[in-house]
C-alpha cells in the first residue's frame, strides 16, 4: 500500500506525538536489520563508533553492549528523536559512554578521524546531498576505519514510498557515491527479509584517496 506523504515525511524527520509513536514501531521493525549492521561493523570493546540517524536510539544501546570500553556517539536531525533516544540511553549518557547530538549528516560536529566505525540504516534516502554527507562521514572516520550503510531497494519500496521524500538508490549507485566520496567499497551484501530487500554497503576509509 502506498505510504501517505505525511508518514513518509515523519520517517524523514519524526516530529510531535506521531513521530514518537512511529519511532516506537520503527524500533521493533528495524531491529533485525540494525543487528545485522552491527555484525557487519565488527565492533570491538574499545571502538569509538558513530550512528547517523539514530531515531529511537535502541541501536545505540546495542552498539554500546559491544563497544563497552569505547564510545557510542550519534546524530539525528529530529529534536523529538534526540529526546527519545536520550531518555532510552540515559544511563550510558550519564556514564559518558554515549554522546547524542542534534546534527545533520552533512555537517558532523566531530574532529577529523574521531571514530573507528560509522554506521547508518534507512537514512541515505533523506540526505539532500549524499555525496556531501558521505564525505563528512569519511572525514570523521580514521584511516582504515569501517563504514556500514544499510538501505532498501526493492519493488515494494519503489511503489510505496513517495519519491519526492524517499530517494531510493540502486546498489550500484551507492557504490559509485562511496567511491566518489573517497571510500573503498569492500562489498555490497544483499539480504531478503519478507518482501523487503535490503543492502549493506561495507566500506573503509583508505590510506590515500586516488580520484581520476
Ligand atoms: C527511517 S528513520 C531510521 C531510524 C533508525 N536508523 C532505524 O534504522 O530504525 C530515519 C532517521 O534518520 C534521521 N535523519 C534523516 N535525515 C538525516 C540527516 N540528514 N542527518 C541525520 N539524521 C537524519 C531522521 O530524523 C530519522 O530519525
Amino acid at each position: 500500500m502506498r505510504r501517505p506523504e505525511f508518514i513518509a515525511r515523519q520517517s524523514a524527520c519524526p516530529s510531535g506525538f506521531f513521530g514518537h509513536v512511529l519511532a516506537r514501531v520503527m524500533a521493533v521493525e528495524t531491529a533485525p536489520e540494525n543487528d545485522i549492521t552491527l555484525d557487519l561493523l565488527e565492533l570491538v570493546p574499545k571502538d569509538a563508533v558513530l550512528e547517523i540517524g539514530f531515531g529511537h536510539g535502541h541501536t545505540i544501546a546495542r552498539a554500546a553492549e559491544r563497544a563497552n570500553q569505547g564510545l557510542v556517539a550519534g546524530v539525528d536531525v529530529s529534536a523529538v528523536m534526540l529526546r527519545m533516544a536520550a531518555r532510552y540511553n540515559r544511563r550510558l549518557l550519564r556514564g559518558g559512554q554515549a554522546d547524542l547530538r542534534l546534527a545533520d549528516a552533512a555537517s558532523l560536529p566531530y574532529h577529523d578521524a574521531h571514530f573507528d566505525k560509522v554506521y547508518s540504516v534507512h537514512t541515505i534516502y533523506f540526505w539532500p546531498d549524499p555525496l556531501r554527507s558521505l564525505r563528512e562521514i569519511r572525514r570523521v572516520l580514521r584511516v582504515g576505519g569501517r563504514f556500514v550503510l544499510g538501505f532498501r531497494y526493492d519493488e515494494e519500496a519503489l511503489q510505496n514510498f513517495p519519491a519526492p521524500i524517499y530517494a531510493l538508490r540502486r546498489p550500484d549507485e551507492v557504490r559509485r557515491l562511496l567511491w566518489e566520496s573517497g571510500f573503498e567499497c569492500l562489498r555490497i551484501e544483499e539480504r531478503q527479509t519478507g518482501a523487503r530487500t535490503l543492502y549493506w554497503a561495507i566500506a573503509v576509509r583508505p590510506q590515500e584517496i586516488c580520484q581520476d
